[in-house]
C-alpha cells in the first residue's frame, strides 16, 4: 500500500479565530462550549490529514478550562497525532489565547481527542502508521498508549462500583453529604 506511514508533522494543523462578542457568555468570557466546537474542527483536520479519510470524534479526555478567554483574544488551536491504533488517532490539542495589544498569550487548555476513521463503507478504516522523528514524539505516543490503559482499568473499575450501588442503603452512604432525599411517590428498587 502506497504511504502507509506519516509523520507527526505531515498531519499537525493549527487553528487561529478570533474571539468575536458573540462568542461570550453572560460575565463577558469566551463560551467553553465555543472552545470544544473549535478542539472538534481541529482534530478532524488533523485525524483526517493522517488517515486521508473521513474521521469521528469517539472520545474526549481532559478537558480543562485553566484560564477563561477574553472577548478580542486570539484563540490558536495546535492539533498533533499523538498515538495512532488500527483505526484510531488520538489528537492532543494545545489551546493558547493571544492578547496581540498587550503581546500576551496564555495556554488555557490541553485536551485528546481520540478520533476514528472512517471507510468508503461507513466501517471503521484502518490507518497510517505514525513515523516518530524525536524523543517527544515517542514520550508522546507512550503516554497515549498509558493514558489508554488507565481508562480502560477506571472503567472496569466504575462499572463495577455502578454494580454495586445500593439505593435502599443511601441514607448511611450519603451521610455527611451536602444533598437531601426527598422522594415524591416513586418506589425505589435497589
Ligand atoms: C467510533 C465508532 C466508529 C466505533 O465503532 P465500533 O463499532 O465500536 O468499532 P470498533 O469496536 O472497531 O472500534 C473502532 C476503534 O474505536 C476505538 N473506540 C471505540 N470506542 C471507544 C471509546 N469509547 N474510547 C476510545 N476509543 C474507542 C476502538 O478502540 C477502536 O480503535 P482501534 O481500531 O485503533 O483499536 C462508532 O462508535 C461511531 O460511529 N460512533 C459515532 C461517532 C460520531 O458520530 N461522532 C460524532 C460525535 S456526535
Amino acid at each position: 500500500m502506497q504511504n502507509f506511514a506519516r509523520t507527526v508533522k505531515q498531519s499537525q494543523t493549527t487553528i487561529t479565530e478570533l474571539m468575536i462578542p458573540s462568542y461570550a457568555n453572560f460575565g463577558g468570557k469566551i463560551h467553553g462550549g465555543i472552545l470544544l466546537s473549535l478542539m472538534d474542527k481541529v482534530a478532524y483536520a488533523c485525524s483526517s490529514k493522517h488517515a486521508g479519510t473521513y474521521c469521528v470524534t469517539v472520545s474526549v479526555d481532559k478537558v480543562e478550562f485553566l484560564q477563561p478567554v477574553e472577548v478580542g483574544e486570539l484563540v490558536s488551536l495546535h492539533a498533533s497525532v499523538n498515538y495512532v491504533g488500527k483505526t484510531s488517532m488520538i489528537v492532543g490539542i494545545r489551546v493558547e489565547a493571544q492578547n496581540v495589544k498587550l503581546g500576551t498569550i496564555k495556554h488555557t487548555n490541553s485536551s485528546y481527542f481520540t478520533m476514528v476513521a472512517k471507510g468508503d463503507d461507513d466501517k471503521p478504516a484502518l490507518v497510517p502508521e505514525l513515523i516518530l522523528e524525536n524523543k517527544e514524539e515517542v514520550k508522546r505516543f507512550i503516554e497515549c498508549m498509558r493514558m489508554k490503559e488507565i481508562k480502560q482499568s477506571v472503567k472496569e473499575k466504575m462499572d463495577d462500583a455502578r454494580s454495586q450501588i445500593e439505593v435502599n442503603n443511601a441514607e448511611t452512604i450519603l451521610k455527611g453529604e451536602r444533598c437531601k432525599i426527598v422522594f415524591k411517590n416513586e418506589q425505589v428498587t435497589s
